[in-house]
């Protein structure tokens, strides 16, 4: 199944109460697609406990060629804040972490400046647990850790926060990827995304090389039921960091 070929659900919400919980954060601008279980190489689940905290992770999704990142902070990573949807406007809450500690996020790994993101070769793109320094959109010298750091022009982006940007000429956050975590078993699924996607530009500008990198026609084949997860040292040889 392809892009075109299936619906978008665009339910205009916002963070509501539920009567005798706490508040749920639902996103607007939510685009449904298969939902697809993350695997490791060994056709294992991946759950919680795969994951090394403070290791960037790399799986296609919600395409054969799109790829995202999945992160476990090592910290809390709370719903919200709203951000807006650049192609309509409408805001979209961030629905924040999943697991046991609500640490483990994933967000498109394509830029939002010009769309660089992990390949075989090189990714100039990163998460970083480390503190880092740049500086931030109000001109201010900054150092901070848990960051995504896309060294092609310096743009950072906050993992904790939805994906907002800090600094550097980025225009919009990364993309999210809804995550699904069973309580029973632990097992992480991919399950939507939402926000500002770069998909469409990035088959047009990206098609091509993706489809002979991936080795298929269509690089714009969804994923379907099953994704494989990778650390991202093992998806690109060289992975860059600024
Ligand atoms: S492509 Fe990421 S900062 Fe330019």
């Amino acid at each position: 199944m392809k892009r075109r070929d299936f619906g978008k659900i665009c339910a205009s919400m916002a963070a509501t109460a539920v009567a005798g919980g706490p508040p749920v954060a639902l996103a607007s601008q939510r685009e449904s697609y298969p939902l697809s279980g993350l695997h490791t190489e060994n056709h294992q689940t991946v759950t919680g406990e795969t994951l090394e905290p403070g290791v960037p992770y790399v799986f296609f999704y919600p395409y054969i060629s799109t790829p995202c990142f999945l992160i476990d902070l090592d910290t809390e990573a709370r719903s919200g804040p709203t951000h807006h949807d650049p192609r309509t406007g409408e805001p979209y809450t961030w629905l924040g972490g999943v697991g046991p500690n609500s640490s483990i996020v994933a967000f498109s790994a394509i830029c939002s400046h010009k769309m660089s993101h992990p390949a075989r070769e090189i990714s100039f793109i990163n998460y970083r647990h480390d503190a880092v320094s740049f500086y931030s959109n109000a001109g201010k010298s900054e150092k901070k850790q848990r960051v995504i750091s896309c060294c092609s022009e310096r743009s950072v982006y906050d993992p904790a926060d939805g994906a907002r940007v800090l600094g550097g000429p980025a225009p919009q956050p990364l993309a999210a990827i809804e995550l699904s975590y069973d309580n029973n078993t632990g097992a992480i699924s991919a399950a939507a995304s939402y926000g500002g996607d770069m998909y469409d530009r990035f088959f047009e500008k990206f098609g091509f090389r993706a489809a002979i990198e991936h080795k298929v026609n269509d690089p714009a084949e969804l994923v379907g039921s099953k994704t494989l997860v990778r650390k991202l040292t093992d998806y690109s040889r060289q992975t860059i960091k600024c």
